[in-house]
């Protein structure tokens, strides 16, 4: 039996000004009406599995026990943190929470911001990769690129281990554009889904092995533990002293252990405004709109107004987002800078 670990840690700020630092884009209904957390939720239903256990901030945990009430799926728990030590540690507590209960323990490992259109083939894949999981391997899914994106993780395939698996050669994190580039070109690589399926133990052994100290302060912090309910607290000094890295850096790009279940399931992360374009049923003229908006001689743009009727004319490859006390406009190629108008914001405030 595995049991699925929904990361919910994140802060989203590409998609600001939509997710803020308080309402982050997995708690929203960006794509469809449930939020990107609830649709990861449902999505473990299709699975042979235990009940998930979400890891998130602290200050989120009301929302999240709503937002799992209202799609009637009880977590086995929701490890709470006080501060964001990124995913290496937050996988680090539920491995450490799950082997305590289950000393064969297998972790499906879910970002809940992710889209998948056909959950069958995301269940089929599960199911493939769970033997070698049970082995000792730690398996990723990789997706192949579309585009040379430096946002995710490349993972070079090796050997067959059998249909659609294969051996991990190399795990290279957010390579620059040019690596990224010859990576697409080669055909060699798949994109890192940012999903994971490993042994509970494995995962910590590796990361005792590459990065001793996480290990040690989660060990610690999940020791004293307090539980309240659903809520496991993880002791605040010993995670404040936590490093912070993703398992991606921390694990993937060191272990030898890795292991590929290549995945066809329309699988998109929706890091960017462009991506719910990508992701959307578009009209004839190719936009996508949300809320009050009138279009006169548009193309290919991205609408969504929240408060206030949002009129365009004339405009080709445009995001629009307009909420309540701000509003963003932004070439669709351009999307990813949106980070860096929220560094500026929060360096001024
Ligand atoms: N609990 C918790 N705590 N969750 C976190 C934290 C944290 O400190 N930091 C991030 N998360 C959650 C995010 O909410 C998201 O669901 C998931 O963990 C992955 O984190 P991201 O910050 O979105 O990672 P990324 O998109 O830059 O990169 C990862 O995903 C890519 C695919 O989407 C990597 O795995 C890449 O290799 C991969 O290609
Ligand atoms: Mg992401």
């Amino acid at each position: 039996m595995l049991t699925p670990v929904l990361l919910s840690g994140g802060v989203g700020s590409r998609l600001w000004p939509v997710s803020r630092e308080l309402h982050p884009k997995q708690f929203l209904p960006l794509a469809g009406e449930l939020t990107m957390l609830q649709q990861t939720l449902q999505r473990t239903g299709s699975l042979e599995s235990t009940a998930p256990v979400v890891v998130c901030n602290e200050e989120h945990r009301f929302m999240v026990a709503e937002q799992l009430r209202q799609v009637g799926i009880a977590a086995s728990g929701l490890i709470l943190e006080p501060e964001g030590r990124n995913t290496a540690p937050a996988v680090a507590l539920a491995a450490i929470r799950e082997l305590a209960r289950d000393p064969e323990a297998i972790l499906l490992v879910l970002p809940a911001d992710h889209l998948i259109q056909d959950v069958d083939a995301f269940a089929d894949a599960v199911a493939s990769a769970l033997p070698l999981a049970q082995q000792g391997r730690l398996m990723t899914f990789g997706v192949v690129p579309v585009a040379p994106e430096t946002g995710y993780g490349y993972i070079r395939c090796g050997g067959a281990l059998g249909p659609e698996l294969y051996e991990l050669e190399a795990f290279v994190e957010k390579p620059d554009s040019v690596l990224a580039q010859s990576y697409v070109d080669s055909g060699n690589y798949l994109w890192n889904s940012g999903m994971f399926l490993l042994r509970a133990a494995t995962y910590l052994e590796e990361l005792g092995e590459f990065q001793p100290e996480i290990l040690a302060c989660c060990q610690r912090a999940m020791a004293s533990a307090t539980t309240d309910l659903d809520f496991i607290r993880p002791q605040l000094e010993a995670f404040r002293a936590c490093p912070a890295d993703s398992i991606d850096y921390a694990v993937m790009e060191h272990t030898t252990l890795g292991a590929v279940a290549s995945l066809h399931c329309g699988w998109s992360d929706v890091g960017a405004w462009s991506a719910l374009w990508d992701v959307a049923e578009r009209d004839a003229s190719g936009n996508v709109c949300h809320g009050d908006v009138i279009l006169d001689n548009c193309n290919n743009s991205y609408f969504r107004s929240e408060s206030r009727l949002v009129a365009a004319t004339g405009v080709d490859n445009l995001v629009v987002v307009e909420t309540a006390d701000a509003i963003l406009v932004a070439d669709r190629a351009r999307v990813q800078d949106v980070k860096r108008i929220v560094n500026r914001l929060k360096a001024d405030a």
